[in-house]
């Protein structure tokens, strides 16, 4: 044995590995439509040209030292205006904000501040991640499958039988891999949830803690509104942690700049894991991000031009699914809310591909359609559901709004040949 029982048992991204598939065809010359990564091509979207400058702006100014431990003071200064301004919480910069390289080492620390190796994490499923989060801390993750018709949001009743004595509650919405997002009722409902939990237990027992991953937040199209627990229920600011970050609603992802906030002994600890991983955001992008968002005319022109774009797309690609539905394919799509998402069914697990092969899960029907249909998508397998599931996710932020109107004639070829 070379490497240690955790190492060994760690999955690798299954999204990954539909990646070097697709690599591999691109090689050879194929055409293929990735709408497997959650990603943007920042040729098709760059990042808000006011940050790109004020990060040129900070190299120029030499801010290449080793930055603070929970982040550069302007900046947690500027998340917390705008914190205020739009969803209108109130953290203070001093010790309840903290910054890192991207919002996955706010997760990761969230996990270690919370959960004992062995203890109870519960999460709905599809979700993205926190089967591997489990898997880092040996913890006891709770999947909790949830349906379609709730467009896969969890509800009240699915996790009601699993909180007595979870240490973590890991919810999104926006939702990766959906793209949907709670209902105002449906997210109360689960705040109650916790805040009875957390008053059945004993004085001095650890609290039930609830992750809230909100970093689609901004990325919201239509009527839908986003809404957050502790604006919900105040009583749980005690015990919300919210993961949040630049990656996504300004197509930043290569940027890293994160930032979680919750009660400060929870923020506190993360901050102290944080530092021992230097899991750090580079100054001289911390310094920049905190400029840009107190921009807020730069902020709302840029995040008005990226929703309406992904939006097209997401809404291209959800009308394409449904003429096909129309036409008697067996497949359907949930009206696009958030992120850079769209769920699509494509059911034809258990027909037979013109060659004599039998598509027998998920993942076989993404192949058949890579080498068929010149599209791929992620089977939700890959985010914690059975392989007999028959919904994907598509990510539309590394192609463009006329490529995806190409995608739908070439589905329907390949699907068509299908028996
Ligand atoms: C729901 C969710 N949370 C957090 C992250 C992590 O973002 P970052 O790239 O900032 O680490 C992602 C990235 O895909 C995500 O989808």
């Amino acid at each position: 044995m070379s490497v240690s029982s955790l190492a060994q048992q760690l999955r690798g991204s299954e999204i990954i590995k539909i990646a070097a598939e697709i690599n591999e065809l691109k090689r050879q010359g194929e055409n293929i439509a990735n709408l497997t990564i959650g990603d943007f091509d920042s040729n098709i979207y760059p990042i808000p040209p006011q940050l790109k400058q004020n990060i040129v702006d900070a190299y120029s100014d030499n801010q290449t030292n080793y930055p603070a431990a929970d982040g550069m003071l302007p900046l947690r200064e500027s998340i917390a205006n705008f914190l205020k301004e739009r969803y209108d919480l109130e953290y203070a910069p001093a010790n309840e904000i903290l910054v890192s390289g991207g919002s996955r080492p706010l997760i990761y620390s969230i996990f270690l501040a919370v959960v004992n190796p062995g203890e109870k994490v519960v999460f709905p499923t599809p979700s993205w991640n926190n089967n591997h989060y489990c898997d880092l801390l040996a913890a006891d993750g709770v999947m909790l499958p949830t349906l379609p018709e709730n467009n896969f949001m969890p509800t009240a009743d699915e996790i009601r039988p699993h909180l007595k004595g979870a240490a973590l509650l890991a919810l999104c919405s926006p939702l990766n891999p959906t793209g949907t997002m709670f209902a105002k009722k449906d997210l109360e409902e689960i705040c109650d949830l916790v805040i009875a939990e957390n008053k059945s237990r004993a004085a001095g027992e650890k609290p039930l803690y609830l992750m809230y991953d909100q970093i689609y937040s901004q990325l919201t199209f239509g009527e839908h509104e986003h809404y957050n627990p502790v604006s919900l229920r105040p009583e749980l600011r005690d015990y919300t942690i919210f993961v949040d970050g630049g990656s996504k609603c300004f197509a930043a992802t290569g940027v890293r700049v994160g930032w979680g906030f919750g009660p400060a002994n929870i923020v506190n600890s993360m901050k102290a894991i944080v530092g021992h991983m230097g899991a750090w955001a580079p100054k001289a992008e911390q310094m920049a991000m905190g400029k840009f968002l107190s921009d807020v005319n730069a902020v709302d022109t840029f995040l008005e031009n990226l929703k309406s774009n992904v939006q097209a797309s997401l809404d291209a690609l959800y009308r394409g699914f449904q003429q096909l539905k129309a036409e008697g394919f067996n497949v359907d799509a949930i009206e696009p809310m958030g992120a850079i998402y769209l769920t699509i069914k494509v059911d034809y697990i258990g027909k037979t591909t013109p060659d004599g092969k039998l598509l027998e899960t998920a993942t076989d029907v993404n192949f058949y359609l890579i080498k068929n249909a010149g599209i791929a998508f992620v089977p939700f397998s890959a985010f914690g559901t059975g392989e007999d599931m028959a919904w994907f996710r598509a990510s539309v932020g590394t192609i463009t709004n006329e490529d995806i109107q190409h995608t739908i004639p070439r589905i329907k070829a390949a699907l068509a040949k299908l028996k």
